[in-house]
């Protein structure tokens, strides 16, 4: 029997940290969506993240790459899409500082080419329709240690490949608002933790070393600011401006909870120690500091009043506890990170890597 539905969502990165968090909240809140996950699947993308919602009868996976323009055109008019919610990016600021062509060519190139795909098939009959880049605050550049937020006016500033990358998508999704009319949403989020993150990002990593009695590499003395997030509030963020944001706004996404990484990183040793059952400050000399990020912002800070009056958004979960279910589920899903971190996985990885991104 075909199924009807009264919309269909394209979400793309859905199999990445990010990604998964929003398909599993949009498929359990919205039985009467279809929700289309495309993702490439690059060594951030896990179809493990989200095996508890795979055979649930409004989601489908399609593994496809977003620069292949052809390929989205496809995807829009065979599953005629009225939605989007673009995640599919590379995320990590460390490997745009090694390879930033990958860079260019997922999140502006692949950016680009969804822009087009969506405006060639909603042309004329746009009503309804939305196109939501899912953004990050660094493209506003770097803070003063003290003082000052992020707000929707902040020119842009970014410093590293990652965040310029991700200015010029922002900047591609502006220009198609203003050039051709096509409905577009863009929110500015600050620093995700959870369930799912890649562990190149500082707290899964961390989590991981402490367990395993790994150095904990500090970039510079540690003093750097960013500003945390738990993933599932981005992702309730990300579902509420999807259905009420106005369209061509832009929304930052923060919870007013900074932290200087020296300090988190204690936070991590104290209930990562707690929950393995070693005494406190048994592994407080894994700290070591390391040669600095080559262009490391200093702070981020976001201000997400404009979300919480137009829109009525706060965080659920307060730091403390969201960092206690963090540690706990890394501690309790070793298998996931081994998974994501075994030689055969970073060795297929690095052999797509290689082959898909280097230009010729
Ligand atoms: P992630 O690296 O965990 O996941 C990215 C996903 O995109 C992966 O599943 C990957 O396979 C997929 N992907 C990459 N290239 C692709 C391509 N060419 N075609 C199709 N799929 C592709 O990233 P994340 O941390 O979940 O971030 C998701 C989005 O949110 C990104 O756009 C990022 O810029 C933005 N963001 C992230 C944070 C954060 O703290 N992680 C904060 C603010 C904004
Ligand atoms: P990261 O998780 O890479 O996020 P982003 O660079 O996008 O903010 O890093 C968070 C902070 O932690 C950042 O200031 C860099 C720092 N950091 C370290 O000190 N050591 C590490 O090994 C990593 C990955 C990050």
């Amino acid at each position: 029997m075909m199924l009807e539905f009264k919309r269909n969502i394209l979400i793309t990165g859905g199999a990445g940290f990010i990604g998964s968090h929003l398909v599993r909240l949009m498929v359990h809140k919205y039985p009467n969506y279809r929700i289309v996950n495309l993702d490439k699947l690059t060594y951030a993308g896990n179809l493990a993240n989200l095996k508890d919602i795979e055979k649930e009868a409004n989601y489908l996976f399609i593994k496809a790459d977003i620069c292949d323009f052809e390929e989205m055109q496809k995807v829009f008019t065979e599953y005629d899409i009225d939605g989007v919610i673009h995640l599919a990016a590379e995320s990590h600021v460390d490997r745009s500082i090694k390879d930033p062509f990958a860079f260019a060519q997922t999140n502006v190139l692949g950016t680009l080419s969804l822009l087009q795909a969506a405006n060639l098939a909603w042309n004329n009959k746009q009503t309804e329709k939305l196109f939501y880049h899912v953004s990050t605050d660094e493209v506003y550049g770097s803070l003063p240690l003290t003082g000052g937020y992020f707000t929707e006016n902040n020119k842009y500033d970014p410093h590293s490949p990652y965040s310029a990358s991700k200015a010029s998508s922002d900047h591609f999704v502006r220009a198609y608002h203003d050039t051709y009319g096509l409905p577009t949403v863009i929110s500015n989020c600050s620093n995700n933790y959870g369930a799912f993150q890649f562990p190149e990002k500082l707290i899964p990593l961390f989590i991981n070393n402490i367990r395993h009695n790994k150095p904990l590499p500090v970039y510079g003395k540690g003093e750097n600011i960013r500003d945390w997030l738990y993933v599932e509030d981005h992702a309730r963020a990300i579902e509420l401006i999807f259905h009420k944001g106005n369209i061509g706004d832009t929304y930052n996404i923060g919870g007013f909870n900074e932290w200087k990484n020296i300090d988190l990183i204690k936070v991590l040793l104290k209930v990562t120690d707690r929950l393995l059952g070693r005494p406190a400050g048994s592994s407080d000399k894994l700290i070591t500091y390391v040669t600095d990020r080559a262009g490391h912002d200093l702070r981020y800070a976001i201000d997400s009043t404009k979300l919480k009056r137009e829109l009525g958004w706060e965080p659920s979960l307060q730091f403390e506890e969201g960092i206690e279910k963090t540690v706990k589920w890394y501690l309790e899903n070793q298998e996931w990170l081994d998974n994501v971190t075994s030689g055969e996985y970073m060795e297929y990885y690095k052999k797509m890597y290689e082959r898909e991104v280097r230009p010729s």
